[in-house]
This record gives C-alpha cells, sequence and structure tokens, in this order.
C-alpha cells in the first residue's frame, strides 16, 4: 500500500526496505500518549481557528473513539504500518473521512514523536519513583526491626569495624533516596513540549503552543523548534538514572549473594525467593539477586547505547533518532521487574543476628577502640596505635580475641590498662559510641530510619 506520504514518490517502499524502517513494534506502546497528543492539537487548531471548530470535534471524537478500541482490543495496531503517529491518522482517516486529513496541520511526526516519548517518560518516572518509595519503605522496616544487631563492617572486604546492620543496610536507603530525587529533577527537564516545532523551523500558522501544553499537562514549551525536535537530552538523563538505580540494586544484591553463602551465612532469603539446582539437591541459590546484579549491564547498555547513537548527529531530527525508544523501555521494563523482585525479597529475608554477631568477633575489630581507651588514659595515638597492634598480635600467637586476653597480659603491655578496658572494647560499647552525625550508633540509626520515612 502506498504511504500516507507518497508524493514526491510514489510511497512504495521495498518490502525490507519498509520492514526496516517500521518502529511500530517499538512504539506501538506509545499509542495513548500519541492520541493524547493529537486530541491536544485538534483541540488547539479548533481553538485558533485554523481548522473549523466542527472538524476539531469530529476529529476529537473519532480519536477517542479509537483510544477506546486500542484499549479493548477491538482496533488492533497493524504490525505493517510505519509507526504509531501513522496509524493513528491513518485509522482516524478512514473512521472519519477527509477532515481526518486536517489533524496533521501544524505538526510534524518529529514533534509526535519527541511528545510522545515525553509523555510517556512521565508516567513511568511516577511508577518508578513509586516503587523506589517501596523499596525505601523496607529498608526503614527492616533497619527498625534489627536496630541494634552487629555485624562486622568492612574495607576492602576485610574485617574493619563493628557495625549496626541497620546502618549497613541504611546506606542503600541514602542510595535510593538520591535516585528518587534523581528521577524528579529529570521530570522537570522531560516536562517540556516539543509540539508545534513543525519538523524544525516553526511554523506560519497562528498556533498557540502553550495553550497546547497545558492541555498535557506541560508547564514548559520548547524555546527553540530545533532544539523541540532534536533533544533526547531527557532519554539520556532517564537512562543515567535508571543506571544509577542498578548500580545500588547491584551492589545490594551482591552483599545479599555474600552475606547468604556458607561462609558469611549473615541471612537466609525466603524460599521463594530463591531457587534449587538440577543436580544438586542441597542447592538453594539467591537468582534473583543475581538477576538484579546481571540485569544492570543491559541498562548500561542502554545507556550507552543511545549516547552513542546521538554522538555526532547533526541538528535536527535524524531517522536514527528512533533508535532511541527501544533502550529507554528496556530500561523502564528492567528497573521495574527488578524492584518488584528486589523489595519483597528484602522484605521476606531472614536476619541471623547470631552468626553476624559471631563474625564481628573475629577480626580484632575493635583494636581501634582499644586504641581509644589508651589515648583516653593519656597515650598519644599514634603509640596507642601501635601498642593496640602489638597486643593484637600477641593474641593472634595465643589463639584468642582482644575479649579473652586476660587482664594481666593487658597490664604486662602497659600499665595504663585495668578492668575498665573489657567494658571499652565490648563491640556493644564499640558500636554504641559511636554517636557522632551519621555513624553507627542506635540514635543515629535512628534518626536515619525517620529521614527515611519523611520522604515516603
Ligand atoms: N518513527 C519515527 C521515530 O520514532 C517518527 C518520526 C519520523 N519522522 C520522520 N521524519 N521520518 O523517530
Amino acid at each position: 500500500m502506498a504511504k500516507m506520504w507518497a508524493g514526491r514518490t510514489a510511497g512504495e517502499v521495498n518490502k525490507t526496505a519498509d520492514d526496516f524502517n517500521s518502529s511500530i513494534s517499538v512504539d506501538c506502546r506509545m499509542y495513548a500518549q500519541d492520541i493524547q497528543g493529537s486530541i491536544a492539537h485538534a483541540t488547539m487548531l479548533g481553538m485558533q481557528g485554523i481548522i473549523g471548530q466542527d472538524d476539531a470535534e469530529k476529529i476529537i471524537e473519532g480519536l477517542k473513539d479509537i483510544l477506546q478500541g486500542i484499549d479493548s482490543g477491538a482496533i488492533a495496531i497493524d504490525p505493517d504500518a510505519e509507526d504509531i503517529h501513522m496509524f493513528v491518522e491513518q485509522v482516524l482517516t478512514e473512521k472519519i473521512g477527509d477532515v481526518g486529513k486536517k489533524l496533521h496541520t501544524a505538526r510534524s511526526r518529529n514533534d509526535q514523536v519527541a511528545l510522545d516519548t515525553r509523555l510517556y517518560l512521565i508516567t513511568e518516572i511516577d511508577d518508578i519513583s513509586a516503587k523506589l518509595k517501596g523499596l525505601l519503605k523496607v529498608i526503614a522496616n527492616v533497619a527498625e526491626e534489627n536496630n541494634g544487631v552487629i555485624m562486622p563492617g568492612y574495607t576492602h572486604l576485610q574485617h574493619a569495624q563493628p557495625i549496626l546492620f541497620s546502618h549497613q543496610i541504611l546506606a542503600y536507603a541514602m542510595m535510593f533516596s538520591r535516585d528518587v530525587e534523581r528521577l524528579a529533577d529529570c521530570k522537570k527537564r522531560t516536562r517540556v513540549s516539543p509540539i508545534g516545532s513543525c519538523a524544525l523551523a516553526g511554523t506560519t500558522y497562528n498556533t498557540n503552543r502553550e495553550y497546547e501544553a497545558e492541555l498535557l499537562g506541560l508547564p514548559e514549551i520548547a524555546l527553540n523548534s530545533i532544539d523541540g525536535v532534536s533533544d533526547r537530552d531527557f532519554c539520556v538523563e532517564f537512562l543515567s538514572a535508571a543506571s544509577l538505580i542498578m548500580m545500588h540494586l547491584s551492589r545490594f544484591s551482591e552483599e545479599i549473594i555474600l552475606w547468604s553463602s556458607s561462609e558469611f551465612s549473615f541471612i537466609e532469603l525466603s524460599d521463594d525467593y530463591t531457587t534449587g539446582s538440577s543436580i544438586m539437591p542441597q542447592k538453594k541459590n539467591p537468582d534473583m539477586a543475581e538477576l538484579c546484579r546481571g540485569k544492570t549491564g543491559r541498562v548500561y547498555g542502554d545507556l550507552v547505547g543511545l549516547l552513542t547513537t546521538l554522538k555526532g548527529l547533526p541538528l535536527a531530527y535524524n531517522k536514527d533518532m528512533q533508535e532511541d525508544k527501544e533502550g529507554v523501555f528496556d530500561a523502564i521494563d528492567t528497573v521495574k521487574m527488578c524492584l518488584d523482585v528486589f523489595t519483597p525479597m528484602l522484605s521476606k529475608m531472614k536476619v541471623k543476628k547470631d552468626s553476624m554477631y559471631a563474625a564481628a568477633q573475629k577480626g580484632f575489630m575493635n583494636a581501634t577502640d582499644l586504641a581509644d581507651y589508651l589515648v583516653k588514659k593519656g597515650m598519644a595515638f599514634r603509640d596507642a596505635y601501635k601498642l593496640s597492634g602489638k597486643i593484637v598480635a600477641l593474641c593472634i600467637a595465643k589463639d584468642c580475641i582482644l575479649e579473652t586476653l586476660p587482664l594481666e597480659e593487658y597490664k604486662a603491655a602497659c600499665e595504663l590498662f585495668d578492668e575498665d578496658v573489657y567494658e571499652a572494647i565490648a563491640l556493644e560499647t564499640c558500636v554504641a559510641k559511636r554517636i557522632s552525625a551519621g555513624g553507627t550508633s542506635k540514635e543515629s540509626v535512628e534518626k536515619q530510619i525517620e529521614y527515611i520515612k519523611n520522604l515516603i
């Protein structure tokens, strides 16, 4: 069938080339946004007297019917159509006759695709933000339920200092809270209307772009029509925010995978968020966390893919830009799917506080506190540091821990030591005394929980 744009050419495209050119399989997702945009456009055209009010009303009625028809399945999207914009216009003209041909006055598909993508993304940003808030809520709850549980804190994946488990998971809550902010920021720049750019240079018709934007709930219009149709920064910003969400999920997943190993044994995942092995009967694998970690790669790919597509594109619209949506949609689907699995997995995870505590007793993580004990008794920190190191070596030789080294040994090492050393180096003390803002004390953790809860 000849294309709607047949004119200069007969509009007969080679079948393979036509399939290659078609984007309907991807952009059919935006049918509701495309129709919403067309309704606003027809309303504006009618209001400005660019088309008759009667015609505008007929077009709007027709568009509403099409929306209903696609929603209900009565109208099937034609897989052979060139794209969603052409499809809707074609169905409209078939439905209401020649008046349908007036809809495309003072606009271009270049405007439409930019607008539809923006409208689509705005809804998805809201959806993803809501899911992130759901995750924040679960982290805050798990942190609250387990406040006081001590685990080893790591640097270089080596035992470093005792910390509260809640403090550790709240670090992720802080990351996800920044993700929510980032999405809100990206949404601000997405809520800009490109419609009325009219392919690139604007139009001779007396359009009202501000009114049309207002009808679409967009507070701003693109101030430069060339930029209006060429700008895909909002897609890149979204993909970058999505990549960061995935990076955070991936780091958290990595810890969950480690913690559920028998070497760590800090947590146990609920059976319904694990899988078994086809050959090893004893297995309980953390596949969901692994997949969240693994799928991070594809979202990074979506980001780098689009950046690479856009690099070097001359102004204004180029067909290369049709490649933008697949990655954006993939990132949306991936992030949502991961959050839908990760959040309940976390809420159902069992925290094994005894194993965490036992692990925290290994590795002399209270050595810093031992040095601080001596400093408080008058020794210079460097000397206290050295002496504490020697005492750690003594414990290693005697196969004991700082808490079980006899007082005589302490006293032999330095006369500043007294019975109160045991209280000073108890893991509970090490944690409770870290009262600095943002530290690992219970009170600080409570404040962090409060902060996160206020964001939800
Ligand atoms: N399907 C196109 C896309 O997704 C719509 C814009 C087409 N514009 C054009 N001048 N061919 O980018």
